[in-house]
């Protein structure tokens, strides 16, 4: 039987980290996957997580199981991290294997509620969320969102995709940090996004991966939360992996609002009920180091300090990059990488050029041209803007 298994495409965020790894060129540079690097390459514990984790290891008497949703503590802490008080008598939440977990999650919930449900998705998106919904034999269509002339959100287009949308639809939104484009719709963008929801009656759900890495904690979660205000139901998938660097931890929540108790209550129901048939408990360790540093002020505090760091650092490469580009170019075509917000940047070079920059200066990038900026230091932004001006980018 497992003879006739076909050999699976492979992601091609992954493929490109094992390419990476087998380069054996000096100065390789990786600016694929999206995993935060400080400027010594390496991808550190967090202060405050390790504190947790010795609290943790310190208190901990039990491993039993906790409960199929996870524990009320880490979910009443993200909601209020992600929400900030908004909605919170409206919130069905389980914890979930990472925010890929909870994008999953949260498809086949929607699956249980509407099986005709159309999922719409940005044009591009996370190639893993196309590749779920082709997975489970999910129905979708792509709305326009990146200008590739701009580098910016090509919001009229946007908005007559999402126009098409239809009750009883999905729209699939990046919260912030737009991955892979980098390029994020405005606060008043924001509204309009709402206004079009309110008039189709699709049901948003926002993938929130990277809350913190934009314009800080609460300024990239401003349009989740508008839009848990106006939207009667919204369906909100975030992950820990970014904001608290615990990758390997896997540790995500998916979150339901609803318009009223008895809906609450089912979403409730059927969403343990999906943790159950896929994996029953969601993982621990991680949650916990989350909900131990969120209900811990000095914790909270210091892990706040620390997230920072690493944004302004993100945004400080940013503009070091769009101005080497400025001046090797001689133009400010490249400007858009200092507005960009968050890890990533789509530079718009074609297909060709990513790979000649591979070969000629071993810099990986996605192919599609999105660069991981959080892979990138002082001293390799001057040899990258020099590669992306030599592809003729
Ligand atoms: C990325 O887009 O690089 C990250 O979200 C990591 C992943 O799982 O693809």
């Amino acid at each position: 039987m497992l003879g006739n298994l076909k050999p699976q495409a492979p992601d091609k965020i992954l493929a490109l980290m094992g390419e990476y790894k087998a380069d054996t060129r000096q100065g390789k540079i990786d600016l694929g996957v999206g995993v935060y690097k400080d400027p010594t390459g390496l991808t550190p514990v967090m202060r405050a997580v390790k504190a947790a984790e010795q609290k943790i290891w310190e208190s901990q008497d039990t491993k039993a199981y906790t409960g199929l949703a996870g524990t009320e503590e880490y979910r009443d802490a993200m909601a209020s991290m992600v929400l900030g008080g908004v909605a919170g008598d409206r919130i069905a939440s389980v914890g979930t294997v990472g925010g890929t977990g909870a994008i999953r999650q949260g498809l086949e919930l929607v699956r249980m509620a509407n099986p005709d449900a159309v999922i719409h998705v940005s044009d591009p998106t996370w190639p893993n969320h196309l590749s779920i919904l082709k997975f489970m034999g999910q129905q979708f269509v792509e709305y326009p969102y990146f200008d590739n002339d701009t580098r910016g959100v090509a919001f009229e287009a946007m908005l007559e995709g999402l126009g098409k949308a239809k009750q009883g639809d999905v729209v699939l939104l990046h919260g912030c940090c737009h991955n892979p484009t980098g390029a994020n719709p405005t606060a008043e963008q924001w509204d309009a996004v709402a206004a079009s929801l309110e008039k189709t009656g699709a049901i948003p759900m926002i993938d929130l991966a990277y809350q913190g890495f934009g314009d800080g904690l609460d300024a990239d979660a401003a349009a989740t939360r508008m839009i848990a205000e106006r939207l009667p139901e919204v369906l909100i998938a975030a992950s820990c992996s970014k904001n608290f660097g615990i990758y390997r931890e896997r540790t995500g929540i998916l979150m339901a609002l609803t318009a009223d108790n008895k809906a609450r209550e089912m979403s409730q129901g059927a969403m343990a009920y999906l943790n159950r048939q896929t994996y029953s408990f969601p993982p621990d360790h991680g949650a916990r180091i989350v909900s131990t540093i969120l209900t811990d002020e000095a914790l909270s505090a210091d892990w706040k300090a620390e997230l920072e760091e690493v944004r302004l650092t993100m945004l400080g490469l940013r503009t070091q990059l769009a101005e080497e580009l400025r001046s090797l170019s001689g133009t400010d075509k490249f400007d858009f990488i200092a507005d960009h917000r968050g890890m990533f940047s789509r530079l718009g070079a074609t297909p060709e050029q990513v790979a000649r920059m591979k070969e000629d200066s071993a810099i990986y990038m996605v192919g599609d041209s999105r660069l991981n900026i959080a892979g990138l230091n002082k001293d390799s932004v001057p040899v990258l803007a020099r590669a992306i001006v030599e592809a003729g980018v």
